[in-house]
């Protein structure tokens, strides 16, 4: 089966850090989201891929070429305006030649595609849609099936008393080809609000995959941390940290004072220098080429690459993106940094805070 994952919407809840990041760029424990995708589909056979890209594509072809370095066939459909999620993939129409894997490409989950692949060729479904269980139904877009997961209704935030079940769309499709020739051409069109309601209409065979596995999306700041969270902490089985042996992975060229304390579980990348007496605690990610000067605390934190931590900084609960600098004394919690901002010296940069691309707080 072929596969096309949707990687080109303008991702603005995750903003700052997508104002020069592409979503599916964001890295994941020091390596971009969407390869962890490419080598799901590779594990589950899947390797001839198209990725619908508009918004920032350049960073997405520029790392993952024609894909021969994942062992996968990669080809890219532009559009020069997102066109939604249905209307990308209508885009997508000519790599469409039989059943296809469709994917929100924002999405981490253990989801056994194999095992959906089949149940889809088994029902004879026009569309089948992975779904998967959330705790509070209120605030999604929930999917009522029959007993035999044929899907009845969408239902759209429902207010407490109409809820029926827990189950949301996952993000992950297969369809048919008859599905495409639905979709109007170059116009702005969704799944969700339009095609996925019309098939229910035109009563055509709309089924549901249900699955309880891992699974989140990583389109808001919370998010994006919890799967930092949830992967360091072996909740997924796509990632083992360090095969459970060690708590604190070190890349090369690292240089850690003997007084530093790690507790882990931590992700250091390479030709980082961590001072004297410097703290990390907890779940922490730090990139390449990072500098944490003595008596800095990092707790709980994600940083990118190039990032400088200059003396006696506390740093809690935040992402810190590329070639960013924090001045000595300062303190910052719960704040999302864009590439290259600037904190000066003994700043306090408060909670809930999005400092954007290139800005000086001072
Ligand atoms: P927000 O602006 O924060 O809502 O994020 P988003 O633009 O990524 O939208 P959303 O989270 O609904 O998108 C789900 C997935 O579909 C993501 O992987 C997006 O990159 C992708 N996507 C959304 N809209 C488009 C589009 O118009 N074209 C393409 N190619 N992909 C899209």
């Amino acid at each position: 089966m072929k596969a096309v994952i949707l990687s080109g919407g303008f991702g603005t809840r995750l903003r700052p850090l997508t104002i020069n990041t592409p979503k599916s760029m964001v890295p994941v424990l020091n390596i971009p989201f969407l390869e962890y995708f490419i080598k799901r589909l590779k594990s589950h056979k899947v390797s001839d891929i198209a990725l619908a890209v508009s918004y920032l594509a350049e960073p997405i072809k520029d790392y993952f070429g024609d894909g021969s370095r994942f062992d996968v066939k990669l080809s890219y459909t532009v559009e020069e305006t997102p066109l939604g999620t249905a209307g990308a993939v209508k885009n997508a129409g000519g790599f469409i030649d039989g059943p296809t894997l469709v994917f929100n490409g924002d999405i981490f989950t253990d989801l056994d595609l194999t095992a959906m692949m089949e149940n889809h060729n088994q029902n004879k479904a026009m569309l089948t849609i992975a779904l998967t269980p959330v705790e509070d139904p209120t605030s999604y877009g929930l999917v009522e099936t029959d007993n035999r997961n044929r899907i009845l209704r969408f239902l759209e935030k429902p207010n407490p008393d109409e809820i029926t079940t827990n189950m949301i769309n996952a993000g992950t499709y297969i369809l048919e080809p008859e599905v495409i020739s639905l979709i109007p051409s170059q116009t702005n069109c969704s799944f969700e609000r339009d095609i996925f309601p019309l098939l229910l209409r035109e009563k055509k065979d709309v089924f549901a995959y249900p699955a309880d596995c891992y699974w989140i999306d990583i389109g808001k700041p919370e998010n994006y941390f919890q799967l930092h969270y949830d992967l360091l902490n072996g909740k997924s089985n796509q990632y083992r940290f360090n095969n459970g042996k060690k708590k604190v992975v070190t890349g090369t060229h690292c240089i850690i004072h003997p007084s530093a304390q790690i507790t882990g579980p931590a992700v250091i990348g390479n030709n980082c220098v961590i001072g004297e007496d410097v703290k990390i605690n907890g779940s922490v990610v730090i990139g390449s080429n990072c500098q944490i000067s003595n008596n800095s605390v990092v707790d709980d934190s994600i940083l990118w690459n190039s990032v400088h931590v200059e003396p006696l900084a506390r740093i809690k609960h935040t992402i810190i993106a590329n070639n960013s600098h924090i001045g000595s004394g300062s303190t910052i919690e719960e704040a999302v940094l864009g590439n290259n901002a600037i904190i000066g010296y003994g700043q306090h940069v408060k909670a809930g805070r999005l400092v954007s691309p290139n800005t000086i707080v001072n």
